[in-house]
């Protein structure tokens, strides 16, 4: 890889996005990282940073394609990009554990959040890559949305989310095969990660098991380093090991 290449994360004001940016930054070949947030400015410990460019951007529909029509000199250049935003739970709702908890609003903020947005970008960006681009693309998805993986129940949007998410993105990589075949897809799963989104649930996880969010940056960065464009979704988790659909 040349020292000319750009980074972009979605979602850069997020526990595992910000130690993606800084990572990153801390990575002399590129040239540019482009960290995109609904936060107006990057957190003071990366404002200073020459090379981070920051994007705001409220993940509307429109927002979006505006934000992405910003990176048209940008997008020749990318060869890594992280959609690293999500949501699990908010201040008024959590995972369901029960039927009679579903809340159809909720469930729509959800998939909208973890499916469709996450899409959209992709659309904005992926769809733009000339043919020839060798660009590794990671989504972050979850464990939990596997269908065979799923023994515990509860957690029905936030689950139903990643696994339409997984879908989603596995039609995106039939697509790319065609259109952008030097590109690569990888659906995530980060492990539990010590950030806002999984606070309130670490109680039962042991020390061990709860990842910093610089360990589960180092181990994406890695895996997209060795990550080959081969047609395909990759599933993987933190260890590069496949999760079953
Ligand atoms: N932490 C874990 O244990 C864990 C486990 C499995 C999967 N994941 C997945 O990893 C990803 C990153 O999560 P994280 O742990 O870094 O959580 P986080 O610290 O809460 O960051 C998530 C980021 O997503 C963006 N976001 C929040 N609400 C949104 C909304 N309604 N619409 C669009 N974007 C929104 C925000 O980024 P900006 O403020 O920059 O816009 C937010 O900072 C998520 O997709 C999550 O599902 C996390």
């Amino acid at each position: 890889m040349t020292a000319d290449q750009s980074a972009l994360i979605v979602g850069a004001s997020g526990g595992i996005g910000r130690a993606l940016v800084k990572r990153l930054l801390e990575d002399g070949r590129y040239r540019s990282v482009i960290g995109i947030s609904r936060s107006e400015a990057p957190q003071p410990e990366l404002a200073t940073q020459q090379r981070l460019r920051w994007l705001p951007c409220a993940g509307t529909p429109a927002a979006i394609e505006a934000t992405a029509a910003e990176l048209e000199d940008a997008l020749p250049r990318l060869s890594r990009i992280v959609i690293c935003s999500g949501i699990l739970h908010d201040a008024e709702h959590g995972p369901e554990k029960s039927l009679e908890q579903l809340d159809a609003e909720w469930m729509a903020t959800v998939l909208q959040a973890n499916s469709i947005t996450p899409m959209l970008w992709l659309r904005a960006l992926a769809g733009k890559l000339q043919r020839k681009q060798a660009c590794r693309i990671a989504v972050l998805s979850a464990r939990v949305g596997s269908i065979s993986d799923n023994q515990l129940g509860g957690w029905y949007s936030y689950r139903a989310s990643k696994a339409a998410l997984n879908m989603l993105l596995k039609t995106a990589a039939v697509e790319l095969s065609r259109r952008a075949p030097a590109c690569k897809l990888i659906a995530f799963h980060p492990g539990t990660t010590d950030t806002a989104l999984s606070r309130p649930f670490q109680a039962r996880v042991p020390s061990e098991k709860l990842f910093t969010p610089d360990f589960v940056a180092d181990r994406l960065l890695g895996i997209m380093e060795q990550a080959r464009a081969d047609g395909t979704l990759s599933y993987l988790d933190w260890d590069n090991k496949p999760i079953d659909w």
